[in-house]
């Protein structure tokens, strides 16, 4: 099916262009080989449970979670943790990038806020909101920017009303940048970092999958590929396996490593 019909089954509200909408079925084939640190997964199950619970919260007058912060660097996870979100909550994802909302109109930027929280508020979603610092930003270092101090204004104002059964999901690659008011209206907050062996280890087995390989190479692949984001992996992984189909040969070292160095992955810290 293709993508128009999934987005198209929506509700869109009228004034919220600067958004995308995802199905819940679009976000669950994304999410499908997500891999999480152990210390995220637990923080993600027990929000997603949580959720579950709503009755036996009310029950007991404790408020439920409904704000996600996520912070790390690039290519480890946070967009498609949103996808992941919305296809266990079987809601739509409503994503929205704060930079561009901020330079195509600036004047207008908290009525833009204003107006995808209302949304949100109507239409049960997952509101993703990524790129987050670009609004976000602590007032002090914006102060050449008067309006940005209104716009976070807004924002803490929204994000203080935010209730009922959309949740809000904000990503950051700078979470140092991050206004401190801001910062603590997020109830649940989960740290990305670049993958260590066994979660690369992971990442690698999906990718490769059913795909012919020599026996060894993905033990190879998990060594050669340290230091690289989960982003990374992918792009390597799926460069190797072009050549080896042009090649007609199963995946071996040689491909990987080839693969590698036409890639060229910015390594963190080089
Ligand atoms: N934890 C992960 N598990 C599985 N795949 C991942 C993971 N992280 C990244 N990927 C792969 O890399 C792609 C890009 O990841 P994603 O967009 O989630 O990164 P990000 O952390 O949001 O990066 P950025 O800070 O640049 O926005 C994903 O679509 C997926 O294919
Ligand atoms: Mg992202």
């Amino acid at each position: 099916m293709s993508k128009t019909n999934h987005i198209n089954r929506i509700p869109r509200a009228k004034g919220i262009d600067m958004a995308a909408f995802y199905s819940p079925k679009e976000c669950a084939r994304k999410a499908k080989h997500i891999v999480f640190s152990a210390e995220n997964e637990r923080i993600i199950e027990e929000f997603l449970t949580i959720l579950g619970m709503k009755d036996r919260f009310a029950e007991h007058e404790v408020p439920i979670p409904n704000k996600l912060v996520m912070f790390g660097p690039p290519g480890t996870g946070k967009t498609l943790t949103a996808s992941y979100v919305a296809d266990r909550l079987n809601l739509p994802l409503v994503l929205v990038r704060l930079d561009a909302i901020i330079h195509s109109h600036l004047g207008e930027t908290s009525t833009n806020v204003r107006k995808l929280f209302e949304y949100a508020r109507v239409n049960p979603c997952v509101l993703f909101l990524d790129e987050f610092d670009a609004i976000a930003r602590t007032r002090e270092s914006n102060d050449e920017v008067k309006e940005m101090a209104r716009v976070v204004n807004t924002l803490l104002q929204c994000l203080d009303e935010f209730e009922g059964d959309s949740i809000c999901i904000a990503a950051t690659n700078l979470e140092t940048q991050l206004d401190h008011a801001i910062w603590r209206r997020f109830d649940t907050k989960m740290n990305y970092a670049m993958p260590d062996a066994p979660s690369r280890q992971l990442y690698i087995n999906k990718l490769v999958g059913q795909f012919e390989h020599q026996a060894n190479v993905k033990h190879y692949m998990c060594q050669r590929l340290e230091g690289c984001s989960f982003a990374d992996v992918e792009q390597i992984i799926l460069k190797a396996k072009r050549k080896a189909i042009i090649t007609s040969s199963p995946l071996h070292e040689q491909l990987i490593s080839d693969a590698y160095n036409e890639y060229m992955p910015r390594l963190l810290g080089t």
